[in-house]
């Protein structure tokens, strides 16, 4: 990618993007570095509830519902922005303890998100992929979430990482169980265990560690979020709640994050 200052003014700084903009975002998006973009994002999608409650909705759900929305344009955004990884944490193993009709609610939601979007993910070139005790979903959410998973697994795009019945402690928990069987096995030696041997044994050890958080809605908490892949990840708060988070909103994400000086405990350089 080329440097901001090679851009003359009034063209795209990324030209794929498909969208007609409005004023603000492409003013926001003529500010960003193509080579300062965060490669991976990881997104705590917050406030739903807060928003059904804030339009006077008596049901949450119907937050969930305007929450999808959200999603499909924060995937087309970080696509046409070139991100590498988006990681979205759709669904905590802690959110099984909500109402069963909230949760029947959010798998359906899932389900249809899976079902309707293939086409859209597959013109995009983005490939699913997801994190977390998939099985805990059922039957029926695993085998549309395969599907879509196998349908758009050539893609060489964006790669959307759905954290599903996802929290860190779990996916410790997990990896610890693989570990504790590997040495049993004598196929590692427990005294030679590294960080790479640890971070090998993730849900998908492949990607790189996110480079920029977002939250929404306010919360200044993890929430048991991918906390052994965050330990440099910038960090990003923000109040608006998850339904109403625009391109707009993502643009100045990655403006923030990339006024940032990433020291990975090393010295200062300004
Ligand atoms: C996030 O919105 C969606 C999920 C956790 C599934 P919430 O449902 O947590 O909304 P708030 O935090 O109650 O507003
Ligand atoms: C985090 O939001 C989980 C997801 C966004 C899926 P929660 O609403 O579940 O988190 P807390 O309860 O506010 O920490
Ligand atoms: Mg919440």
């Amino acid at each position: 990618m080329t440097s901001s200052s090679q851009h003359s003014p009034g063209e795209p700084l990324v030209p794929n993007v498909k969208q007609a903009l409005t004023r603000t975002e492409r003013e926001l998006l003529l500010q960003i570095i193509p080579d300062r973009i965060p490669a991976h994002v990881a997104i705590i999608m917050d406030g739903n509830g807060r928003w059904a409650r804030r339009q006077g909705f008596i049901d949450r759900i119907r937050g969930h519902e305007a929450g999808s929305q959200s999603v499909r344009e924060a995937v087309g955004t970080a696509s046409e922005l070139g991100m590498k990884t988006l990681t979205l944490y759709a669904f905590s193993t802690e959110n099984w303890q909500r109402p069963a009709a909230e949760i029947k609610a959010l798998m359906l939601l899932l389900e249809k998100f899976l079902r309707e979007k293939i086409g859209e993910l597959n013109e995009n070139n983005v490939r699913l992929i997801a994190s977390g005790r998939i099985s805990d979903l059922g039957p029926k959410v695993v085998r549309v979430l395969n599907h879509a998973i196998d349908a758009t697994s050539a893609n060489t795009g964006l790669t959307l990482n759905l954290a599903l019945s996802y929290s860190w402690r779990a996916e410790l928990t997990d990896a610890a169980r693989r570990i504790a069987a590997e040495a049993r096995n004598g196929t590692l030696d427990p005294d030679a265990i590294t960080e790479a041997d640890i971070s090998a044994r993730m849900y998908h050890a492949e990607l790189d560690d996110p480079d920029l958080l977002i939250r929404t809605s306010g919360e200044m908490r993890i929430s048991n979020f991918l906390l052994w892949q965050i330990a440099y990840t910038e960090i990003y708060v923000t109040p608006v709640l998850w339904p109403d988070f625009r391109r707009r909103h993502f643009y100045e994400a990655a403006l923030d994050y990339q006024k940032r000086e990433r020291r990975f405990g090393k010295e200062t350089r300004r």
